[in-house]
C-alpha cells in the first residue's frame, strides 16, 4: 500500500507554499444570520467559497486541499438542516465534477459513507472514478468524517490484515490504513469562523501541522484571506521536536538524508 512518510521525519520548507492545506469551513450559519437569511443560505454561499479555494490552490500549485464538509457529529443538527446539507452535497457533485475534471482535479471523499443514501453514494463513486487519474490537485471532502472514527477503522482493518504482528504494531503499520493515506500530512490547518478547536477532524494527521485560526466566516474566506493564512505559515519555523540551532545547522531538512530515518 503506497503512503507518504510522516512529515515529522523531515521538515518541509515553509518558505514555499504548503503542500497540503486542510480546512474546517465554519461560520456559514452565522454568516446567514447576520443577513437575516436562513442558515441554508450560508451553506449555499459556502459552496461558492469552496470553488474559490480550489481555484486558489490550482493557481498556487498547492497539491492537496482537504475540506471538512460534514462531521460525524453534525447528524445531531435539526433533521431539516441535515437533509438540506445532503441535497446541497449531491447537487454540488452533479454540477461541479466535470469542471473539476477539466481542471485536473482528483476528487476524494473520506468518511463513513455507508450512512449516506444509495444515490449519494453512487454520485460519490462516479465522481472519484471520473477524476482518479488527475494530478494537479487532490481535493478531499471529509463527509461524515471523524478523526476518532478514522483511527478506529484503521486499527480494525490492520488487525484483520496483519494479525501476525499483534502486540507489535507500529505507527508505520497503522498509517496506510488511515482514510487519507494517499496524501502527505497537512502542512497548514485553517479553521474559519472564530472557534479554536479541532472538532474531531484529522486527529492523527494534524499531529505536527501548523494551525491558523481566523474569525472570518467561511462564506467570506476569499483569496486575500487565504493568502494571509499562507503567509502566516510561511513565517513559521517547524521544528518537529528539534531545536532552532539544529535547524540552523541544516538538521532535519529533506536534503539531510541521515535524519530521514
Ligand atoms: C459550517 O458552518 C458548515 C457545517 C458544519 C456543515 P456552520 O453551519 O457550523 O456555521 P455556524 O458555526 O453555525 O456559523
Ligand atoms: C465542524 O464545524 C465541522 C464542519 C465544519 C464540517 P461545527 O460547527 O460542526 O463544529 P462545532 O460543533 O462548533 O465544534
Ligand atoms: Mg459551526
Amino acid at each position: 500500500m503506497a503512503s507518504f512518510k510522516s512529515s515529522t521525519r523531515t521538515i518541509p520548507d515553509t518558505g514555499r507554499v504548503p503542500r497540503h492545506v486542510a480546512i474546517i469551513m465554519d461560520g456559514n450559519g452565522r454568516w446567514a444570520k447576520k443577513r437575516f437569511l436562513p442558515r441554508f443560505a450560508g451553506h449555499s454561499r459556502g459552496v461558492e467559497t469552496v470553488r474559490e479555494a480550489v481555484r486558489y490552490c490550482l493557481d498556487r500549485r498547492i497539491g492537496y486541499l482537504t475540506l471538512f464538509a460534514f462531521s460525524s457529529e453534525n447528524w445531531r443538527r435539526p433533521a431539516e438542516e441535515v437533509s438540506l446539507l445532503m441535497q446541497l452535497f449531491a447537487r454540488a457533485l452533479m454540477q461541479e465534477v466535470s469542471k473539476l475534471h477539466a481542471n485536473g482535479v482528483r476528487l476524494k471523499i473520506v468518511g463513513d459513507l455507508s450512512r449516506f443514501d444509495a444515490e449519494l453514494q453512487a454520485l460519490i463513486d462516479a465522481a472519484e472514478r471520473q477524476t482518479v487519474s488527475n494530478g494537479k490537485l487532490t481535493l478531499t471532502i471529509a463527509a461524515n468524517y471523524g478523526g476518532r472514527w478514522d483511527i478506529v477503522q484503521a486499527v480494525n482493518r490492520m488487525a484483520v490484515e496483519r494479525p501476525e504482528k499483534r502486540g507489535e504494531w507500529t505507527e508505520d503499520d497503522l498509517a496506510p490504513y488511515l482514510a487519507m493515506s494517499y496524501a502527505p500530512e497537512p502542512d497548514l490547518f485553517i479553521r474559519t469562523g472564530g472557534e479554536e478547536r479541532i472538532s474531531n477532524f484529522l486527529l492523527w494527521q494534524l499531529a505536527y501541522t501548523e494551525c491558523y485560526f481566523t474569525a472570518t466566516l467561511w462564506p467570506e474566506f476569499d483569496s486575500t484571506a487565504f493568502d494571509k493564512a499562507v503567509s502566516s505559515y510561511q513565517k513559521r519555523e517547524r521544528r518537529f521536536g528539534r531545536t532552532s540551532e539544529q535547524l540552523a545547522a541544516g538538521d532535519g531538512h529533506p536534503a539531510d538524508a541521515k535524519i530521514d530515518a
